[in-house]
């Protein structure tokens, strides 16, 4: 790759490598609301603070890295969803995203269900009180034991992911004196990643029963014989961070598909269907996502043409979506350790955390921003790499960026846009301590996910 150096060195932003994706923003300070959760601002000192506290108490207070979660902007999200989706629906905040028991006391509140993927998942929502009723079960290979104590809890529901699990499922449900309600988990051929998705040959994968072939009209076939379930619908997951309806509505004209040869071959028209989750969220400025109101009303008139079509009675709809509720609500809090310019290349900014706090980068390749938020600055704009303090050259949390050329050891910068998929993925590599998750609202700070400690780490190692 050629790279040309600028002669005033690279901290000057028009050096980018070759196919660089973006000049710098018009303003460094600017926060994008797009990105930002809803009570971030930056007052005229410069001084950025979120619920009403500035970062660098919080930081003074908490430590970093961490990562602060608005509260407001948390409920006001479920809100939407639920108002949305109205009595007729159901939204299931997929807790895979983030996960701790203030999140489920919020969500109970707010009134959304949860859907959990593993024996822990259950046990904070039932820690937290979340009545087992309003909880769907998922999991590509769920334990006998899981299985057991699901159903003996009495989940709302258990998505059913293989013929195997069928089986178990019933077995369990029928020892245990109980009829378990049941989806059905289908592939239906789609597979959307943000802007586009592919509706053929999707079937290349662990989840689900494929709708190709007639595997998932046998799987309804022989769920319907066995007495230890009760089978209330189907499910269907078709990818994540989307954008594009058209997925969903291929994903929806094949279940209403299968709801139809279900009501033609067994004389049952089941009443549920649950379109997943996967809606995309803005990481950066370039990202366009869709309001809630506007994803129901797509998805109720796909479902409802297709049910008319059909001569079905439109079923009841759930969603999933997790990245869509908490992704926005959170940012993380790093200091800057060192700035290292690379003559004309970019200049490398290493905080005091990495790749053990944000997987996504290194991982998915994701796209962050970030933002220079203990103070204002008017030096010129310079394109860094923000990476970790890991011992891997991979350990990239924003790939591309610009921050004020006067960054120094002791700021503090914000990723913003990491409430999903970041505490919930963290990992202790280099035994590095897990960051707390700090809630921030209306001028008060709580801690609702402790940081780790060395303690932590040496309790595990049993020596
Ligand atoms: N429902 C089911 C059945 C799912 O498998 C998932 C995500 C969701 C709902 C929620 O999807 P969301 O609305 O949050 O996109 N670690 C990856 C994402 C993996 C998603 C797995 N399943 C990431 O960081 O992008």
């Amino acid at each position: 790759m050629s790279r040309s150096a600028h002669p005033a060195g690279p901290r000057h932003a028009d050096v980018l490598p070759e196919g660089h994706w973006t000049a710098p923003p018009a303003d460094l300070n600017a926060l994008d609301a797009k990105v930002w959760s809803r009570t971030v601002e930056r007052d005229t000192e410069g001084a950025v603070s979120v619920g009403g506290i500035e970062v660098a108490r919080l930081a003074e207070e908490f430590g970093t890295p961490a990562y602060f979660l608005d509260e407001d902007d948390f409920r006001a999200r479920c809100r939407a969803w639920r108002d949305a989706f109205g009595t007729e629906a159901d939204v299931f905040y997929a807790g895979k995203a983030f996960l701790s028991r203030a999140i489920v006391r919020w969500l109970q509140e707010e009134g959304l269900n949860l859907d959990v993927c593993s024996a822990g998942e259950l046990t904070t929502a039932l820690a937290a009180g979340m009545p087992a009723e309003r909880i769907a079960y998922h999991g590509n290979n769920k334990s006998p034991e899981e299985i057991e104590r699901a159903v003996e809890a009495g989940v709302g529901r258990i998505v059913l992911d293989s013929f195997q699990e069928i089986v178990r499922v019933a077995h369990t449900a029928e020892r245990l004196g109980k009829r378990q309600r049941v989806q059905i988990r289908v592939t239906v051929g789609v597979e959307a990643h943000t802007h586009e998705f592919i509706a053929t040959a999707h079937e290349d994968q662990k989840f689900g029963i494929a709708l190709a072939g007639g595997q998932a009209a046998e799987a309804v076939r022989r769920a319907l014989k066995l007495d230890g379930l009760e089978l209330i619908g189907i499910h269907s997951h078709i990818g994540s961070q989307i954008f594009d309806m058209a997925g969903f509505e291929v994903s929806a004209r094949r279940v209403v598909q299968l709801l139809a040869e279900v009501r033609d071959e067994h004389g049952v028209e089941l009443p549920e269907i649950d379109l997943g989750g996967g809606l995309g969220i803005a990481y950066t400025s370039d990202d366009d996502p869709r309001e809630p109101h506007e994803i129901a009303k797509a998805l109720g008139e796909i479902v409802t043409r297709e049910c008319e079509a059909a001569g079905l009675a439109t079923p009841r709809i759930s969603v999933e979506p997790g990245r869509a509720i908490v992704g926005p609500t959170a940012f993380t809090l790093y200091r800057v350790g060192t700035v290292k310019p690379l003559e004309g290349l970019r200049t490398y900014v290493s905080v005091d955390g990495g790749m053990s706090d944000n997987i996504r980068t290194a991982l998915y390749d994701a796209e962050y921003t970030v933002a220079l938020v203990s103070r204002r600055s008017d030096a010129e704009p310079m394109l860094v790499r923000v990476v970790g303090k890991h011992c891997e050259s991979g350990d990239i949390v924003v790939k591309d960026a610009f921050l004020p050329a006067d960054l120094a050891p002791g700021d503090l910068i914000a990723v913003p846009a990491t409430g999903a998929y970041c505490r919930s993925m963290a990992s202790n590599y280099n035994h590095a301590l897990r960051p707390p998750v700090v809630a921030v609202k209306d001028g008060e700070a709580r801690v609702i996910v402790r940081r780790e400690t060395e303690e932590d780490l040496l309790r595990l190692d049993v020596g």
